[in-house]
Protein backbone atom coordinates (compact mmCIF):
# COMPACT_ATOMS: atom_id res chain seq x y z
CA UNK A 1 0.00 0.00 0.00
CA UNK A 2 1.61 3.45 -0.81
CA UNK A 3 1.89 5.53 2.24
CA UNK A 4 -0.16 8.63 3.11
CA UNK A 5 2.35 10.80 1.71
CA UNK A 6 3.18 9.25 -1.30
CA UNK A 7 -0.52 9.34 -1.87
CA UNK A 8 -0.39 12.95 -1.37
CA UNK A 9 2.22 13.77 -3.53
CA UNK A 10 0.45 11.88 -6.37
CA UNK A 11 -2.69 13.63 -6.11
CA UNK A 12 -3.31 15.59 -9.18
CA UNK A 13 -1.46 13.50 -11.63
CA UNK A 14 -3.08 12.41 -13.86
CA UNK A 15 -2.29 8.38 -15.96
CA UNK A 16 -0.60 7.62 -19.12
CA UNK A 17 -3.88 7.51 -21.20
CA UNK A 18 -5.07 10.55 -19.88
CA UNK A 19 -1.18 11.90 -20.65
CA UNK A 20 -2.05 10.44 -24.30
CA UNK A 21 -5.36 11.71 -24.91
CA UNK A 22 -4.43 15.35 -23.54
CA UNK A 23 -1.10 15.95 -25.77
CA UNK A 24 -2.57 13.53 -28.88
CA UNK A 25 0.32 11.23 -28.70
CA UNK A 26 -0.04 7.48 -28.40
CA UNK A 27 0.83 5.75 -25.14
CA UNK A 28 3.34 3.82 -26.97
CA UNK A 29 5.35 7.00 -28.32
CA UNK A 30 5.30 8.71 -24.47
CA UNK A 31 7.21 5.53 -23.46
CA UNK A 32 9.52 5.76 -26.31
CA UNK A 33 10.18 8.94 -25.57
CA UNK A 34 10.68 8.21 -21.98
CA UNK A 35 13.32 5.82 -23.04
CA UNK A 36 14.88 8.12 -25.28
CA UNK A 37 15.32 11.36 -22.81
CA UNK A 38 16.70 8.89 -19.77
CA UNK A 39 18.44 10.64 -17.38
CA UNK A 40 16.97 14.23 -18.21
CA UNK A 41 12.98 13.67 -17.96
CA UNK A 42 11.09 10.48 -16.12
CA UNK A 43 7.41 10.73 -14.85
CA UNK A 44 6.21 9.84 -11.38
CA UNK A 45 5.93 6.27 -10.90
CA UNK A 46 3.25 4.82 -7.93
CA UNK A 47 4.52 1.96 -5.38
CA UNK A 48 3.25 -0.66 -8.22
CA UNK A 49 5.58 1.16 -11.04
CA UNK A 50 2.10 2.81 -12.86
CA UNK A 51 3.33 6.26 -14.47
CA UNK A 52 1.96 9.68 -13.52
CA UNK A 53 2.17 12.59 -15.11
CA UNK A 54 2.42 16.30 -13.76
CA UNK A 55 1.14 19.66 -15.16
CA UNK A 56 5.31 20.16 -15.81
CA UNK A 57 5.43 16.94 -16.96
CA UNK A 58 3.06 17.56 -19.78
CA UNK A 59 4.42 21.21 -21.00
CA UNK A 60 7.51 19.39 -21.59
CA UNK A 61 5.96 16.41 -23.38
CA UNK A 62 3.95 19.13 -25.01
CA UNK A 63 7.48 20.64 -26.10
CA UNK A 64 8.91 17.45 -27.15
CA UNK A 65 5.96 16.89 -29.43
CA UNK A 66 6.47 20.64 -31.29
CA UNK A 67 9.82 19.56 -31.81
CA UNK A 68 10.03 16.33 -32.35
CA UNK A 69 8.71 17.70 -35.73
CA UNK A 70 11.71 19.90 -36.52
CA UNK A 71 14.58 17.63 -35.46
CA UNK A 72 15.60 14.19 -33.90
CA UNK A 73 15.29 13.05 -30.68
CA UNK A 74 18.29 13.52 -29.77
CA UNK A 75 18.67 16.40 -30.46
CA UNK A 76 15.23 17.65 -28.55
CA UNK A 77 17.09 15.70 -25.65
CA UNK A 78 19.87 18.22 -25.74
CA UNK A 79 17.68 21.24 -26.41
CA UNK A 80 16.27 19.98 -23.13
CA UNK A 81 19.14 19.90 -21.19
CA UNK A 82 20.34 23.36 -22.47
CA UNK A 83 16.47 24.98 -20.99
CA UNK A 84 17.01 22.82 -17.78
CA UNK A 85 20.44 24.33 -17.08
CA UNK A 86 19.19 27.96 -17.78
CA UNK A 87 16.20 27.57 -15.66
CA UNK A 88 18.55 26.46 -13.13
CA UNK A 89 20.55 28.79 -12.85
CA UNK A 90 20.24 30.97 -9.14
CA UNK A 91 17.17 29.21 -8.57
CA UNK A 92 17.06 29.09 -4.93
CA UNK A 93 14.94 26.94 -2.66
CA UNK A 94 11.81 28.06 -1.55
CA UNK A 95 11.38 27.29 2.35
CA UNK A 96 7.97 29.07 2.98
CA UNK A 97 6.06 27.21 5.68
CA UNK A 98 8.58 24.36 5.34
CA UNK A 99 9.60 22.53 8.59
CA UNK A 100 13.74 22.75 8.16
CA UNK A 101 15.68 20.57 10.83
CA UNK A 102 19.51 21.45 11.08
CA UNK A 103 21.64 18.97 13.16
CA UNK A 104 24.84 20.95 14.03
CA UNK A 105 22.53 23.96 14.37
CA UNK A 106 24.30 25.88 17.36
CA UNK A 107 27.30 25.78 14.94
CA UNK A 108 28.48 28.64 12.73
CA UNK A 109 27.16 27.16 9.65
CA UNK A 110 23.88 26.53 11.90
CA UNK A 111 23.63 30.11 13.02
CA UNK A 112 24.46 31.38 9.68
CA UNK A 113 21.39 29.80 8.46
CA UNK A 114 19.23 30.24 10.95
CA UNK A 115 19.52 33.68 10.53
CA UNK A 116 19.33 33.56 6.87
CA UNK A 117 16.11 31.41 7.33
CA UNK A 118 14.19 33.77 9.41
CA UNK A 119 15.30 37.01 7.55
CA UNK A 120 15.27 35.98 3.81
CA UNK A 121 12.50 33.26 3.60
CA UNK A 122 9.58 32.74 5.99
CA UNK A 123 9.65 28.92 6.93
CA UNK A 124 7.00 27.31 9.03
CA UNK A 125 9.60 26.55 12.09
CA UNK A 126 13.46 25.68 12.51
CA UNK A 127 14.71 22.87 14.87
CA UNK A 128 18.06 22.94 15.81
CA UNK A 129 19.21 19.43 16.34
CA UNK A 130 22.58 19.25 18.78
CA UNK A 131 24.03 18.46 22.03
CA UNK A 132 25.26 20.93 24.39
CA UNK A 133 22.39 22.67 25.96
CA UNK A 134 24.16 26.24 27.09
CA UNK A 135 24.91 26.47 22.95
CA UNK A 136 21.66 25.71 22.41
CA UNK A 137 20.64 28.84 25.30
CA UNK A 138 22.52 31.40 24.00
CA UNK A 139 21.38 30.72 20.54
CA UNK A 140 17.26 30.97 21.37
CA UNK A 141 18.20 34.35 23.85
CA UNK A 142 20.33 35.35 20.63
CA UNK A 143 17.04 35.08 17.81
CA UNK A 144 14.54 35.37 20.16
CA UNK A 145 11.98 33.66 17.88
CA UNK A 146 8.97 31.48 18.29
CA UNK A 147 9.88 29.50 14.96
CA UNK A 148 12.84 28.39 16.61
CA UNK A 149 12.26 24.81 18.30
CA UNK A 150 15.70 23.65 20.11
CA UNK A 151 15.74 19.73 20.33
CA UNK A 152 18.96 18.41 22.24
CA UNK A 153 20.15 15.13 20.79
CA UNK A 154 23.03 12.95 19.76
CA UNK A 155 23.59 12.46 15.67
CA UNK A 156 24.84 9.02 17.28
CA UNK A 157 21.32 8.67 18.07
CA UNK A 158 19.13 7.13 15.63
CA UNK A 159 15.95 6.79 17.75
CA UNK A 160 16.49 10.43 19.00
CA UNK A 161 16.76 11.42 15.57
CA UNK A 162 13.80 9.37 14.42
CA UNK A 163 11.60 11.40 17.23
CA UNK A 164 13.15 14.59 16.00
CA UNK A 165 12.57 14.33 12.45
CA UNK A 166 8.82 13.72 12.16
CA UNK A 167 7.28 15.78 9.74
CA UNK A 168 10.17 17.25 8.53
CA UNK A 169 10.25 18.95 5.05
CA UNK A 170 14.13 19.85 4.74
CA UNK A 171 17.24 17.94 6.69
CA UNK A 172 20.31 20.02 6.24
CA UNK A 173 22.97 17.87 7.83
CA UNK A 174 25.93 20.24 9.88
CA UNK A 175 26.83 18.20 12.90
CA UNK A 176 30.45 16.90 12.61
CA UNK A 177 33.56 16.53 14.33
CA UNK A 178 35.55 18.90 12.33
CA UNK A 179 39.18 18.89 14.37
CA UNK A 180 41.68 17.18 11.86
CA UNK A 181 44.27 16.48 15.05
CA UNK A 182 41.05 15.70 17.26
CA UNK A 183 39.73 13.02 14.94
CA UNK A 184 43.41 11.52 14.40
CA UNK A 185 43.75 11.38 18.42
CA UNK A 186 40.00 10.25 19.25
CA UNK A 187 39.73 8.00 15.72
CA UNK A 188 36.69 5.86 16.82
CA UNK A 189 34.66 8.67 18.32
CA UNK A 190 35.11 10.47 14.58
CA UNK A 191 33.77 7.71 12.96
CA UNK A 192 30.63 7.13 15.31
CA UNK A 193 29.95 11.01 14.91
CA UNK A 194 31.21 11.17 11.12
CA UNK A 195 29.75 8.87 9.79
CA UNK A 196 27.15 6.69 11.95
CA UNK A 197 25.96 10.22 12.32
CA UNK A 198 25.34 10.16 8.82
CA UNK A 199 23.91 7.23 8.59
CA UNK A 200 21.33 7.24 11.36
CA UNK A 201 20.13 10.92 9.18
CA UNK A 202 19.23 8.79 6.37
CA UNK A 203 17.72 6.40 8.31
CA UNK A 204 15.74 8.76 10.09
CA UNK A 205 14.71 10.42 6.62
CA UNK A 206 13.75 7.85 5.27
CA UNK A 207 11.43 6.48 8.36
CA UNK A 208 9.80 9.71 8.35
CA UNK A 209 10.31 10.18 4.54
CA UNK A 210 11.43 13.61 4.52
CA UNK A 211 11.84 14.97 1.01
CA UNK A 212 15.51 16.72 0.99
CA UNK A 213 18.44 16.23 2.46
CA UNK A 214 21.73 17.42 2.08
CA UNK A 215 25.33 16.88 4.08
CA UNK A 216 28.11 19.26 4.41
CA UNK A 217 31.11 18.03 3.03
CA UNK A 218 34.47 19.20 2.61
CA UNK A 219 37.79 19.59 0.15
CA UNK A 220 39.64 17.30 3.16
CA UNK A 221 37.27 15.03 1.72
CA UNK A 222 38.80 14.26 -1.59
CA UNK A 223 42.08 11.67 -2.01
CA UNK A 224 41.75 12.40 2.14
CA UNK A 225 45.10 12.13 4.14
CA UNK A 226 43.73 12.93 7.56
CA UNK A 227 40.76 10.82 9.01
CA UNK A 228 38.52 13.68 9.41
CA UNK A 229 38.74 14.03 5.53
CA UNK A 230 38.52 10.24 5.39
CA UNK A 231 35.50 10.11 7.56
CA UNK A 232 33.72 12.59 5.38
CA UNK A 233 34.42 11.04 2.52
CA UNK A 234 32.21 7.95 4.37
CA UNK A 235 29.72 10.46 4.48
CA UNK A 236 29.60 11.73 1.37
CA UNK A 237 29.48 7.78 -0.11
CA UNK A 238 26.57 6.79 2.35
CA UNK A 239 24.54 9.86 1.26
CA UNK A 240 25.19 9.81 -2.29
CA UNK A 241 24.09 5.95 -2.29
CA UNK A 242 21.64 6.06 -0.06
CA UNK A 243 19.40 7.38 -3.16
CA UNK A 244 19.04 3.70 -3.47
CA UNK A 245 17.31 2.75 -0.12
CA UNK A 246 14.68 5.74 -1.57
CA UNK A 247 13.04 3.38 -3.61
CA UNK A 248 9.25 5.19 -4.29
CA UNK A 249 9.31 7.38 -0.88
CA UNK A 250 10.12 11.00 -2.11
CA UNK A 251 12.95 11.14 0.16
CA UNK A 252 16.26 12.77 -1.87
CA UNK A 253 19.89 12.73 -0.85
CA UNK A 254 22.80 14.85 -1.75
CA UNK A 255 26.15 16.58 -0.89
CA UNK A 256 27.69 20.13 -0.30
CA UNK A 257 31.22 19.98 -0.74
CA UNK A 258 33.26 23.52 0.10
CA UNK A 259 36.25 24.42 1.15
CA UNK A 260 37.58 26.83 4.55
CA UNK A 261 35.04 28.95 5.95
CA UNK A 262 36.36 32.74 6.76
CA UNK A 263 35.92 32.97 10.33
CA UNK A 264 33.92 30.11 11.58
CA UNK A 265 35.18 28.01 15.06
CA UNK A 266 38.35 26.70 15.33
CA UNK A 267 39.80 28.19 11.80
CA UNK A 268 43.16 30.01 11.19
CA UNK A 269 41.75 33.12 11.12
CA UNK A 270 41.11 33.36 15.52
CA UNK A 271 44.35 31.66 15.81
CA UNK A 272 45.92 34.81 13.74
CA UNK A 273 44.28 36.89 15.57
CA UNK A 274 45.26 35.90 18.78
CA UNK A 275 48.99 35.53 17.95
CA UNK A 276 49.03 39.01 16.57
CA UNK A 277 48.63 40.31 19.85
CA UNK A 278 51.72 38.31 20.66
CA UNK A 279 53.56 39.86 17.33
CA UNK A 280 54.55 36.17 15.58
CA UNK A 281 52.09 34.45 13.49
CA UNK A 282 53.25 31.01 12.60
CA UNK A 283 53.12 29.30 9.34
CA UNK A 284 53.35 25.81 8.65
CA UNK A 285 54.30 25.97 5.57
CA UNK A 286 54.76 28.91 2.95
CA UNK A 287 53.56 27.25 -0.17
CA UNK A 288 50.20 26.49 1.38
CA UNK A 289 47.09 27.55 -0.17
CA UNK A 290 43.89 27.15 0.36
CA UNK A 291 39.93 27.72 -1.44
CA UNK A 292 38.54 30.08 0.82
CA UNK A 293 34.36 31.55 1.33
CA UNK A 294 31.96 33.50 3.30
CA UNK A 295 29.67 31.57 5.50
CA UNK A 296 26.58 33.80 3.41
CA UNK A 297 28.42 32.22 0.08
CA UNK A 298 27.90 28.40 1.74
CA UNK A 299 24.61 29.71 3.64
CA UNK A 300 23.39 30.14 -0.48
CA UNK A 301 25.09 27.00 -1.87
CA UNK A 302 23.26 25.17 0.13
CA UNK A 303 19.73 26.79 -0.39
CA UNK A 304 20.75 26.90 -4.22
CA UNK A 305 21.46 22.76 -4.03
CA UNK A 306 17.76 22.19 -2.37
CA UNK A 307 16.75 23.75 -5.42
CA UNK A 308 18.57 21.88 -7.86
CA UNK A 309 19.21 18.73 -6.40
CA UNK A 310 17.77 15.34 -7.54
CA UNK A 311 19.54 12.89 -5.51
CA UNK A 312 23.07 12.02 -5.51
CA UNK A 313 24.70 15.01 -6.99
CA UNK A 314 27.87 16.95 -4.94
CA UNK A 315 27.74 20.76 -5.18
CA UNK A 316 31.03 22.28 -5.25
CA UNK A 317 31.09 26.31 -5.14
CA UNK A 318 33.54 28.33 -7.83
CA UNK A 319 35.48 30.29 -4.84
CA UNK A 320 39.16 31.63 -4.68
CA UNK A 321 41.84 30.31 -3.27
CA UNK A 322 44.24 31.98 -1.24
CA UNK A 323 47.81 31.61 0.14
CA UNK A 324 48.41 31.51 3.73
CA UNK A 325 50.77 33.75 3.92
CA UNK A 326 48.95 36.75 2.53
CA UNK A 327 45.88 35.94 4.95
CA UNK A 328 48.61 36.29 7.84
CA UNK A 329 50.07 39.45 5.83
CA UNK A 330 46.10 40.84 5.63
CA UNK A 331 45.67 40.04 9.55
CA UNK A 332 48.97 40.60 11.09
CA UNK A 333 50.26 43.02 8.48
CA UNK A 334 53.89 44.10 10.94
CA UNK A 335 53.90 40.50 12.41
CA UNK A 336 56.76 38.61 12.31
CA UNK A 337 56.05 34.95 10.14
CA UNK A 338 57.71 31.71 11.77
CA UNK A 339 57.75 28.54 9.90
CA UNK A 340 57.01 25.93 11.92
CA UNK A 341 56.35 22.85 9.64
CA UNK A 342 53.61 20.89 7.82
CA UNK A 343 51.57 19.45 10.83
CA UNK A 344 50.43 15.37 10.29
CA UNK A 345 47.23 15.33 8.40
CA UNK A 346 47.94 18.23 6.59
CA UNK A 347 48.01 18.99 2.99
CA UNK A 348 49.93 21.77 0.92
CA UNK A 349 47.10 22.21 -0.67
CA UNK A 350 43.44 20.89 -1.37
CA UNK A 351 41.30 19.54 -3.33
CA UNK A 352 37.67 20.40 -4.07
CA UNK A 353 37.04 17.85 -7.38
CA UNK A 354 39.75 15.01 -8.23
CA UNK A 355 40.47 13.88 -11.79
CA UNK A 356 38.26 10.70 -11.54
CA UNK A 357 35.35 12.80 -10.16
CA UNK A 358 36.06 15.54 -13.13
CA UNK A 359 34.75 12.87 -15.69
CA UNK A 360 31.16 13.05 -14.56
CA UNK A 361 30.80 17.09 -13.65
CA UNK A 362 29.42 19.93 -15.04
CA UNK A 363 29.77 23.68 -14.54
CA UNK A 364 27.50 26.43 -14.46
CA UNK A 365 28.37 30.13 -12.96
CA UNK A 366 28.66 29.98 -9.89
CA UNK A 367 29.11 25.93 -9.11
CA UNK A 368 30.06 22.34 -10.35
CA UNK A 369 28.20 19.73 -9.90
CA UNK A 370 29.33 16.38 -9.80
CA UNK A 371 26.84 13.87 -10.95
CA UNK A 372 25.94 10.37 -9.49
CA UNK A 373 27.43 7.35 -11.28
CA UNK A 374 25.46 4.58 -9.30
CA UNK A 375 23.23 2.92 -11.05
CA UNK A 376 19.90 3.61 -9.23
CA UNK A 377 16.89 4.82 -11.73
CA UNK A 378 17.23 8.77 -12.05
CA UNK A 379 13.85 10.33 -10.80
CA UNK A 380 13.08 13.53 -12.99
CA UNK A 381 15.87 16.04 -14.02
CA UNK A 382 19.17 15.87 -13.27
CA UNK A 383 20.52 19.38 -14.28
CA UNK A 384 23.36 20.02 -16.77
CA UNK A 385 25.73 22.46 -17.45
CA UNK A 386 28.90 22.72 -19.37
CA UNK A 387 31.27 19.77 -18.90
CA UNK A 388 34.37 20.52 -17.91
CA UNK A 389 37.66 19.75 -19.87
CA UNK A 390 39.42 16.09 -20.19
CA UNK A 391 41.32 15.75 -16.98
CA UNK A 392 40.20 18.38 -15.54
CA UNK A 393 40.77 18.85 -11.28
CA UNK A 394 39.69 21.32 -9.03
CA UNK A 395 43.08 22.44 -6.73
CA UNK A 396 43.75 25.14 -4.75
CA UNK A 397 47.01 26.04 -6.22
CA UNK A 398 45.70 25.54 -10.00
CA UNK A 399 42.55 28.07 -9.29
CA UNK A 400 42.02 30.47 -11.93
CA UNK A 401 40.40 33.03 -9.49
CA UNK A 402 42.92 34.45 -6.09
CA UNK A 403 42.31 36.68 -3.39
CA UNK A 404 45.11 39.07 -2.79
CA UNK A 405 46.12 40.69 0.62
CA UNK A 406 44.04 43.84 -0.49
CA UNK A 407 41.34 41.50 -1.08
CA UNK A 408 41.71 39.57 1.92
CA UNK A 409 41.43 42.60 4.28
CA UNK A 410 38.50 44.05 2.41
CA UNK A 411 37.30 40.80 3.08
CA UNK A 412 37.58 40.16 6.63
CA UNK A 413 36.22 43.70 7.36
CA UNK A 414 33.48 43.28 5.60
CA UNK A 415 33.04 39.72 7.59
CA UNK A 416 33.75 42.02 11.06
CA UNK A 417 36.23 40.01 11.78
CA UNK A 418 39.29 42.25 12.25
N1 LIG B 1 34.00 25.41 9.03
C1 LIG B 1 34.60 25.07 7.90
O1 LIG B 1 35.60 25.65 7.51
C2 LIG B 1 34.00 23.95 7.07
C3 LIG B 1 34.50 23.73 5.77
C4 LIG B 1 33.94 22.70 5.01
C5 LIG B 1 32.91 21.93 5.53
N2 LIG B 1 32.47 22.14 6.80
C6 LIG B 1 31.41 21.26 7.34
O2 LIG B 1 30.30 22.07 7.68
C7 LIG B 1 29.63 21.52 8.80
C8 LIG B 1 29.35 22.58 9.84
O3 LIG B 1 30.57 23.13 10.26
P1 LIG B 1 30.62 24.31 11.34
O4 LIG B 1 31.78 25.15 10.98
O5 LIG B 1 29.28 24.95 11.50
O6 LIG B 1 30.97 23.46 12.67
P2 LIG B 1 30.92 23.92 14.18
O7 LIG B 1 30.81 25.40 14.29
O8 LIG B 1 32.02 23.22 14.89
O9 LIG B 1 29.55 23.29 14.68
C9 LIG B 1 29.36 21.92 14.82
C10 LIG B 1 27.95 21.69 15.32
O10 LIG B 1 27.72 20.29 15.39
C11 LIG B 1 27.20 19.96 16.69
N3 LIG B 1 27.62 18.60 16.98
C12 LIG B 1 28.88 18.10 17.06
N4 LIG B 1 28.83 16.80 17.32
C13 LIG B 1 27.52 16.44 17.40
C14 LIG B 1 26.84 15.24 17.65
N5 LIG B 1 27.50 14.11 17.88
N6 LIG B 1 25.49 15.23 17.64
C15 LIG B 1 24.81 16.39 17.42
N7 LIG B 1 25.40 17.57 17.16
C16 LIG B 1 26.74 17.60 17.18
C17 LIG B 1 27.78 21.03 17.60
O11 LIG B 1 26.99 21.25 18.77
P3 LIG B 1 27.19 20.39 20.12
O12 LIG B 1 28.65 20.31 20.36
O13 LIG B 1 26.43 21.18 21.14
O14 LIG B 1 26.55 19.07 19.87
C18 LIG B 1 27.66 22.25 16.70
O15 LIG B 1 26.34 22.74 16.73
C19 LIG B 1 30.47 20.33 9.27
O16 LIG B 1 29.88 19.15 8.80
C20 LIG B 1 31.82 20.55 8.62
O17 LIG B 1 32.47 19.34 8.36
C21 LIG B 1 32.98 23.14 7.58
Amino acid sequence: MPSKKNDAKLDGLISIKEASKRLGVPSTTLRHWEKVLEGVWAPTRTKGGQRRYSQKDLAILAKVKHLSQQMSLSEVKQELLKEGAKEDQGAIYDFTDKVILITGGTGSFGHAFTKYLLTEHHPRSIRIYSRDELKQYQMQQKFNDPRLRFLIGDVRDRNRLIKATRKVDVIIHAAAMKQVPICEYNPFEAVKTNILGAKNVIDAALINEVPDVVTLSTDKAVNPVNLYGATKLCAEKVFVHANVYSGDRPTRFSCVRYGNVLGSRGSVVPLFLKQREEGIITITDPRMTRFWLTLSQAVRLVARALAIMNGGEIFVPRIPSMKIVDLAKAIAPGCKQKIIGIRPGEKIHELLISEYEGSHTDMFEDLFVIHPNGKWQPRGVFIKGEPVPEGFYYASDKNDTWLSVQDLKKLLKKEGLI
